[in-house]
């Protein structure tokens, strides 16, 4: 299968790209080993509670991303939301993931417009400012040490033209209080009252019983780590949906950001 690479996207050597990439083992270190690529891939933006967090994103990206052409999905797993940046209009998605499993099921649902390539986490074989949008959701916490997050969003940071967005979309702590559609959150009473950045949250997948561990990361570490890096949050969106929800807490939280903006802090 052959994998459409975007004019200027390639930089580094050509099996970089899939599916010529299994010489680049994927870094397991981070990937949630419960959670399979096949089950992932049968997710799709509107049919999990995940469905609040990407309509925020949708808004989010609407209000600030006027004009974008370019855009980058880090940690794009199965190509879910590379798909829904690509279908809101984006003229090109370049999807980006350390999991090669992951990638494979995103080539086989690849829509015109899009394209996947293997990295190493927080390596990224691209030029300074070559995306209008880059994107990351669901994958911070995934990440067990905040050096590393540091590194990735720093990363994130320098492949983002200057007049660019970048938009993180991760849990609360609220999202690690209540159990969703799919997932089953294995925390104590105490163990959430107490719950503090890179604890892991350990969390059952209802129809395989397996289980994967989210780490936690605060509002205050990821809003002073964007800041540290030169990214500066023009808004943090608290997704609700209370005509949808029994429970109209904000489970996710969608960091944008700017290279050069005045704070919101
Ligand atoms: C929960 S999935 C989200 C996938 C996709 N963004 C979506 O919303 O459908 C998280 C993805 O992040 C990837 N990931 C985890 N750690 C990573 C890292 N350090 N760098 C890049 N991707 C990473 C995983 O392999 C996985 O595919």
């Amino acid at each position: 299968m052959r994998v459409h690479i975007p004019e200027g996207i390639r930089e580094r050597s050509e099996e970089l790209f899939l599916p010529g990439v299994p010489r680049i083992m994927a870094n397991r270190q981070n990937t949630k080993a419960g959670i399979s690529p096949e089950f992932y891939a049968t997710l799709d933006v509107g049919d999990t509670r995940q469905r609040i967090a990407f309509a925020g994103v949708r808004e989010m990206v609407t209000k600030y991303c006027g004009g974008a052409n370019k855009a980058l999905d880090y940690g794009c797993g199965a190509g879910r939301s590379t798909r829904f940046l690509k279908e809101m209009g984006l003229e090109e998605v370049v999807g980006v993931d350390i999991n090669q499993e992951m990638l494979q099921k995103a080539v086989e649902k690849r829509i015109p417009g899009t394209s996947y390539l293997q990295i190493k986490s927080g390596q990224l074989p691209f030029k300074d400012c070559m995306f209008d949008l880059v994107f990351s959701g669901l994958v911070i916490l995934e990440i067990s040490k905040a050096r590393e997050i540091r590194k990735i969003l720093k990363e994130l940071k320098r492949v983002t033209t200057d007049q660019g967005t970048v938009i993180i979309l991760t849990c609360t702590k609220e999202g690690y209080l209540t159990d969703s559609d799919h997932f089953e959150v294995m925390l104590t009473p105490e163990q959430q009252a107490n719950i503090k950045d890179g604890d892991p949250v350990p969390i059952r997948v209802r129809d395989t019983g397996q289980v994967f561990t989210d780490y936690y990361w605060s509002n205050e570490f990821l809003t002073s780590t964007l800041q540290e890096v030169g990214l500066t949050t023009v808004e943090v969106k608290l997704p609700t949906a209370p005509d949808q929800d029994a429970s109209p807490r904000p489970n996710y939280a969608i960091y944008v950001s700017k290279k050069y903006a005045k704070s919101i802090w």
